[in-house]
């Protein structure tokens, strides 16, 4: 009988890499985005399958032979999480998020397979203890991750998250409607965040700054999620995303979705993850939304799909 585990897509809304030194950030999960873990015990030893492929990903009896293979890295931990030393069964991966696009692809993959691992060896991990994996394994996917990805993919909430302090999850006080839209470049955050740090070492005080006003926008984000007016926040949306361009890490194809977003009538736009290809979100309404959709296809998105978080009162 073959079983079943997932996990969500993630956007950040405003934030990234101003997150890796500390400052806030705000992250939703895309919940009809998703990633998954079949699984299936059987008599032999575990194996890793991806749906596309007829050749399996990873095989428990090479597990510690490959240990830079993200996906070998979280069956190991989780493994060693569960106290299990043989593990048998197979495990097909698929994936709806786009790899390399800044919707937390890896952080998925990892999240599902962890819960699947689990699940075969007869235990269900805790989402704070899957966290704590997940986390290292986006180590060997970004070298220093701030731990947003893995916290809003694992827990499945929208977060305000500062590095190393108490996740807060969020509640909206009235749907967000948004658009996200591919350019269809992939890009490495690894690289884009190590350009971040370059700038950093190169011209502390400038690239401070940046950082410090991206936190800013961040902080005056907060309280309108909470209260109102949520318009108010496509203008921070797209303040942001010109921090991220000064700072180097957006692109012509991203520059040019946010334009075509605003110009369809989104309240704002912005680059969504590490940059430098990957997606967009835009900040719109229901009424607004099927032009915005249009105007980015027209505008070159290769794909293009929406989003709204709704308010806990309604969803329950
Ligand atoms: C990647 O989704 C977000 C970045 O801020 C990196 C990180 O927080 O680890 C670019």
């Amino acid at each position: 009988m073959t079983s079943q585990h997932s996990a969500p897509a993630k956007v950040i809304l405003l934030g990234e890499h101003a997150v890796v030194y500390g400052l806030p950030a705000i992250a939703l999960p895309l919940s009809h985005v998703r990633a998954y873990a079949d699984y299936q015990i059987s008599e032999s030893p575990l194996k890793v399958w991806a749906d596309t492929r007829p050749d399996p990903l990873v095989q428990w009896t090479h597990i510690t032979s490959c240990a830079s293979n993200p996906l070998a890295a979280m069956i190991r931990l989780t493994a060693e999480h569960c106290a299990v030393s043989d593990l048998k069964g197979d495990i097909v991966i698929r994936s709806d998020i786009p790899v390399a696009s800044g919707l937390g692809s890896g952080a998925a993959v990892s999240a599902a397979l962890g819960r699947a691992v689990a699940a075969i060896a007869g235990q269900r991990i805790s989402d704070c203890d899957l966290n704590a994996l997940v986390y290292e394994v986006e180590k060997l996917h970004h070298g220093t991750p701030s731990g947003i990805d893995n916290t809003v993919v694992v827990y499945e909430k929208p977060v305000y998250f500062v590095k190393g302090k108490p996740i807060q999850s969020l509640d909206v006080s009235s749907p967000i409607h948004l658009v996200v839209a591919d350019t269809g470049v992939a890009a490495s955050t690894r690289d884009a965040v190590a350009h971040v740090r370059a700038q950093l070492e190169a011209q502390p005080p400038p690239t401070q700054d940046l950082l410090d006003g991206i936190g800013a926008l961040v902080r005056q984000a907060h309280p309108l999620l909470k209260s109102g007016p949520i318009e108010r926040i496509g203008s921070l949306m797209t303040r942001n995303h010109e921090l991220l361009q000064t700072l180097g890490v957006s692109s012509r194809a991203l520059d040019d979705l946010v334009a075509a977003s605003i110009a369809a009538g989104a309240y704002g736009a912005k680059l969504s993850g590490g940059g430098r290809g990957g997606n967009i979100i835009a900040l719109t309404n229901e009424r607004r939304r099927p032009s915005v959709e249009a105007e980015l296809i027209r505008a070159g998105a290769k794909r293009v799909l929406s989003s709204t978080l709704l308010p806990k009162a309604i969803r329950a």
